[in-house]
Order: C-alpha cells, then sequence, then structure tokens
C-alpha cells in the first residue's frame, strides 16, 4: 500500500464517479461479479441515492485518498423481507489480501446490524475461494449451491449461496431445528 494508511468511511453521492470507476475495474476482471461491467453513470447515482436514502450502510476504503473497495448491504424491499439484506463487497486488485477486505466486511456488518438487519445473504462463484474463506471466518454459512446459474462466454460457473444470522435470529434458528 506503498505506507498509505487505509480509511473506511461511508459512501456518499459525491463519491458516484470513484464507485463507478472502481465497480467497473472489478466486473471487467470477469471473474467475481454477476456484470461484465460498470453501470452507467446515471444508474449508478439512481442506486446510491436510492440506496442511502433508505438508510443502508455503504462503506469505502480509501488509500490515500482513493476510494479502493466498497462493501454495502442493501435491504430488500418485500414487507416480509425488510429484516434480510444482500451484501457486496470488492476491492481493486492490487489491494486485495492484505486484510482490507476483512475490516470493511467486519464494518459494514456491524453497521447492519446496528441498522437492525437480521440475515445478510449474499452470492459468490464457487471458485471464489478467497471470498468464501473471508465469509466463512465471519459467521457466513453455505445454504446451497445454484449449479450452472452463471455463464462466462462457454463458460458455466456454480453460484454459492450464504447467508450470517444476526446472533439474535441464531438463537432462535438452533431453537427450530
Ligand atoms: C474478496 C475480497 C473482498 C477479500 O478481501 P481481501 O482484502 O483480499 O481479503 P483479506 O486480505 O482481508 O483476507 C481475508 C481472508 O481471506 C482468506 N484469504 C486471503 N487470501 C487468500 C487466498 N489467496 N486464497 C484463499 N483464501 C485467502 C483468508 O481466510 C483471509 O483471512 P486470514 O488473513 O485471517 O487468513 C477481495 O479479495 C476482492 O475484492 N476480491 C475480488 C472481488 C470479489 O471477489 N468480491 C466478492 C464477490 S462475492
Amino acid at each position: 500500500m506503498a505506507g498509505g494508511d487505509i480509511l473506511v468511511r461511508s459512501i456518499s453521492i459525491d463519491d458516484a464517479v470513484d464507485f463507478n470507476r472502481l465497480v467497473g475495474v472489478v466486473a471487467r476482471e470477469r471473474r467475481y461479479l454477476r456484470f461484465l461491467d460498470a453501470p452507467s453513470m446515471d444508474r449508478t447515482v439512481d442506486f446510491l441515492r436510492e440506496s442511502l436514502a433508505a438508510g443502508n450502510p455503504h462503506l469505502g476504503a480509501v488509500v490515500d485518498g482513493e476510494l479502493i473497495g466498497w462493501c454495502d448491504v442493501c435491504r430488500h424491499s418485500f414487507e416480509i423481507e425488510a429484516h434480510v439484506g444482500t451484501l457486496g463487497i470488492g476491492l481493486l486488485p492490487e489491494f486485495r489480501g492484505k486484510g482490507i477486505g476483512k475490516a470493511l466486511l467486519d464494518m459494514t456488518v456491524a453497521a447492519a446490524e446496528r441498522l437492525d438487519f437480521q440475515r445478510i445473504e449474499l452470492t459468490v462463484f464457487s471458485d471464489n475461494r478467497r471470498a468464501i474463506a473471508l465469509y466463512e471466518t465471519r459467521g457466513f454459512v453455505r445454504e446451497g449451491v445454484m449449479r450452472a446459474a452463471a455463464r462466462f462466454g462457454n463458460e458455466y460457473r456454480d453460484v454459492v449461496v450464504m447467508a450470517r444470522l444476526a446472533p439474535s435470529l441464531q438463537s432462535e434458528a438452533a431453537l427450530a431445528n
């Protein structure tokens, strides 16, 4: 990190351009995300504006003033799923494997649980070992595999569904089983 300090802070609408650029870099790797390029700027601005207005946690990792990673949890819109959020995370390639993702995930999950998200779920490609290892150490459990749910050109990939229940729900789930 060239000696730069890492700052984890909330993302605001003012970060839309940098957020869009960051998401685009990770998407174009065609290995980690469900989309293959950045959304348009208009879509990014709309997404951020609506999600921030809904109170969803959006955190960013900043190194030397540059936004190099994001993690967010977006609440589901149906009333019966209002306790559920979907998590997204990504870092620029050169900042991976240095513990930043772990710090960003921990802070985002803590923020989400303070906001009463009781179930945080995500999907991850089955060959994304680093992400799966990180999620497992943070209390996310594999719930199933959607076989061949993604196709990149001629290559089909399996998608793993994972979720973490807030401590209050973990005891309820344990009682029900
Ligand atoms: C997934 C991602 C956010 C993880 O962040 P990171 O900063 O690279 O990960 P960390 O350095 O914090 O490592 C977290 C854990 O991952 C595991 N890990 C790290 N490097 C690994 C590797 N090369 N292979 C397997 N596991 C690895 C370890 O369990 C590590 O915990 P430990 O340090 O206590 O052993 C980041 O790698 C990334 O942006 N990847 C591309 C985008 C992506 O996959 N997003 C998720 C889509 S579902």
